[in-house]
């Protein structure tokens, strides 16, 4: 795929499969800003180091005035915004939870992170989309929402909802012919998953011989079709959440 000449927007490029995003979308041929909460360094470093041009921009994407900055900063820079990947989530280190035990407080910044966070990113880029008639946005979901996963609930109801959103945005966008859509990994290697240990345990074994692909997903199983989705050999797909899962969830 080519990308030359294309300016992406990358949440949560810090690690994982943000940041695997944003190198490969670096790698052929796309500017690239890296937005995270913790690491947006390392995005941009790894876009760089691919090749391209690259900007990191310290961002929490549940913060409105964080992410218009985020964009602004991305006009200045590259003059356009073509592609912005929702990616960035309450991911790492995830605690398994009966729906008894979880707080108030808990539910609702999963949701501002997960959920809100795609409304206003999406808010940002749309004046400058709609200008140039032109744009991709692809959000990250998660097969959990599907299937139900038990003691995930807060996650799979802020998943559930960016899966439903993927379906407005995509016709409220498509007058301006800008696409939207959704691509819904299973459990994946990421580093972050890794280093959970305990997740890990319960989650990779399970996942792994509960699909028809019996191995493994590794970053680049995701990736691969997030960066389909945000090119032009998908311009005439949207609205739609293509499970990247080796063949988990069927809907
Ligand atoms: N890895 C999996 O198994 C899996 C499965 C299904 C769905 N997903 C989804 O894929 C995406 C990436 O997953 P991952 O495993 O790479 O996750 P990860 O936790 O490794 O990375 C998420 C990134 O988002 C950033 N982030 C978190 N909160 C933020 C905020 N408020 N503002 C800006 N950045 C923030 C983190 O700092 C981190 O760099 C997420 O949307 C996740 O829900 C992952």
């Amino acid at each position: 795929m080519n990308f030359e000449g294309k300016t992406a927007i990358v949440t949560g490029a810090g690690t994982g499969l943000g940041l695997d995003m944003a190198t490969r979308l670096a790698q052929s041929g796309a500017n690239i800003v890296s937005a995270d909460i913790l690491d947006a360094d390392a995005g941009a470093e790894a876009a760089r180091a691919a090749g391209a041009q690259a900007i990191a921009t310290t961002t929490d994407v549940s913060d409105k005035a964080a992410v218009e900055a985020m964009v602004a900063r991305t006009i200045e820079t590259f003059g356009q915004v073509d592609i912005l990947i929702n990616n960035a989530a309450i991911s790492r280190g995830m605690v398994l939870k009966p729906f008894e035990e979880v707080s108030v407080e808990e539910f609702r910044r999963m949701i501002d992170v997960n959920t809100l966070s795609v409304l206003l990113c999406c808010q940002a880029v749309s004046p400058h989309m709609r200008a140039r008639r032109y744009g991709r946005i692809v959000n990250v979901v998660s097969g959990t929402a599907f299937k139900g996963a038990p003691n995930l609930c807060a996650y799979t109801a802020s998943k559930g909802a960016v899966i439903t959103m993927t379906r407005s945005l995509a016709n409220e966008f498509g007058a301006d012919d800008i696409t939207v859509n959704a691509v819904s990994p299973g459990y994946t290697l990421t580093q972050s998953n890794l280093e959970n240990t305990a997740f890990d345990g319960v989650y990779r074994g399970i996942a792994r011989d509960t699909r028809a692909l019996k191995r493994d997903a590794q970053p680049e199983d995701v990736s691969r079709v997030g960066l389909f989705l945000a090119s032009d050999d998908a311009s005439f797909v949207t609205g739609q959440v293509i499970a990247a899962d080796g063949g988990s969830v069927y809907h």
